[in-house]
């Protein structure tokens, strides 16, 4: 037999087994069962032998290969299964380590607010609609009937983002009511829709006001809608949100959107007639709760609806503080602090 052969079937065994990772094994394989090694070389070179001795070396080729092949996919499974057993110890849990902690998130308490209320007045068949902050001067104040003159359109109240002409001037809302004539012009009566969202005013922030807070807005057109109907509307509201045995009582006021216009105030939720003590109403037995009263005919023109056909009634309100009261939250600022001891109570 070739020499090549006896010397490579008595070292291969050895190089094999001293193979230490899948790659070297590869590199051993070729040089001994590869197309360059002795056993390929020869296996190439049979048909140069004379023919009595062909099946002879053959067959002494083949069974090299054979052995040596087997060798190899030996040490392969063994190499295989330490490199797995390698992996599973390099990826033991540590079931001692502290958890990863991720805490939940929640809504803001103002977000949960307004949307608990927005669903009383779903309940009642409104719909809900959004509006743009940066708004015109006219569906802001004009077509809502307020002169040009009105003080709450001073720049010490009202924040312009362009004086321009007064068909262009341009400014952060300074209420949700714009969306009252927006609303109109796009859709034909009846209207029932409240709009929540957040409004701006050149207010300077103390424990009571924020430059920018929610307020939602309420209107409804049909014909023939009366006082009585407003009052049946934010009665119900009342106590949906404060709790069945509250009351509601109207004081006359003034808005020029509305006429007649009212506030509206709710019985106290914490005591009982206005206890001296109560830490909510302070006493009085009625908090604040929002502006209201029958669309102003002129709004009606404003927007395209005809004020002999129909009437309406509006109504709006701020979020924050009915959030407060109920909440007992004292400062409005924990709002946007944005501090997780305070959110986390809201979950
Ligand atoms: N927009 C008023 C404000 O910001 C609130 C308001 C009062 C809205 C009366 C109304 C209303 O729709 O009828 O103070």
């Amino acid at each position: 037999m070739d020499d090549r052969l006896t010397r490579l079937r008595s070292e291969a065994p050895a190089l094999i087994g001293a193979a230490s990772s899948l790659d070297e094994l590869h590199d051993v394989e070729q040089r001994v069962v590869g197309r360059a090694s002795p056993v390929a070389e020869l296996r190439r070179s049979l048909g140069e032998l004379p023919p009595d001795e062909r099946p002879g070396v053959g067959r002494v080729v083949r069974e090299v290969a054979e052995e040596l092949g087997a060798l190899v996919a030996a040490r392969r499974s063994e190499l295989e299964a330490l490199a797995a057993d390698a992996l599973l110890d390099a990826d033991r849990v540590d079931v001692t380590l502290p958890a990863l902690s991720l805490p939940a998130g929640s809504l803001h308490p103002i977000q949960q607010t307004i949307d608990e209320i927005c669903e009383i007045f779903i309940g009642l068949g409104y719909r809900v609609a959004e509006g743009p902050e940066a708004e015109l001067g006219w569906y802001n104040f004009d077509a809502l009937n307020t002169p040009p003159d009105h003080p709450s359109r001073a720049e010490s109240d009202t924040l312009y983002l362009d004086h321009g002409a007064p068909e262009d001037e341009l400014l952060l809302r300074t209420q949700t009511s714009p969306m009252q004539v927006r609303w109109m012009e796009q859709h034909s009566p009846p209207v029932y829709v409240v709009v929540p969202g957040k409004v701006y005013r050149a207010d300077t922030i103390d424990a009571s006001h924020l430059p920018v807070f929610h307020q939602i807005e309420g209107l409804a057109v049909e014909e023939g809608l009366t006082f009585p109907d407003l009052k049946g509307t934010l009665a119900h509201f009342a106590k949906e949100f404060f709790g069945p045995s509250t009351r509601v009582r109207f004081r006359p006021h003034f808005f020029p959107f509305t006429e007649p216009s009212a506030e509206l105030d709710v019985s106290c939720f914490a005591c009982v007639d206005g206890a001296s003590d109560c830490r909510v109403c302070r006493g009085a037995g009625w908090l604040e709760m929002l502006g209201c009263g029958m669309v102003d005919p002129n709004v009606f023109t404003s927007a395209g609806y005809d004020p002999d056909v129909v009437t309406g009634f509006a109504f709006g309100m701020g979020v924050e503080r009915p959030a407060m009261v109920r909440h007992g939250i004292d400062n409005i600022r924990h709002f946007v602090d944005n501090d997780l001891r305070f959110l986390a109570q809201f979950r």
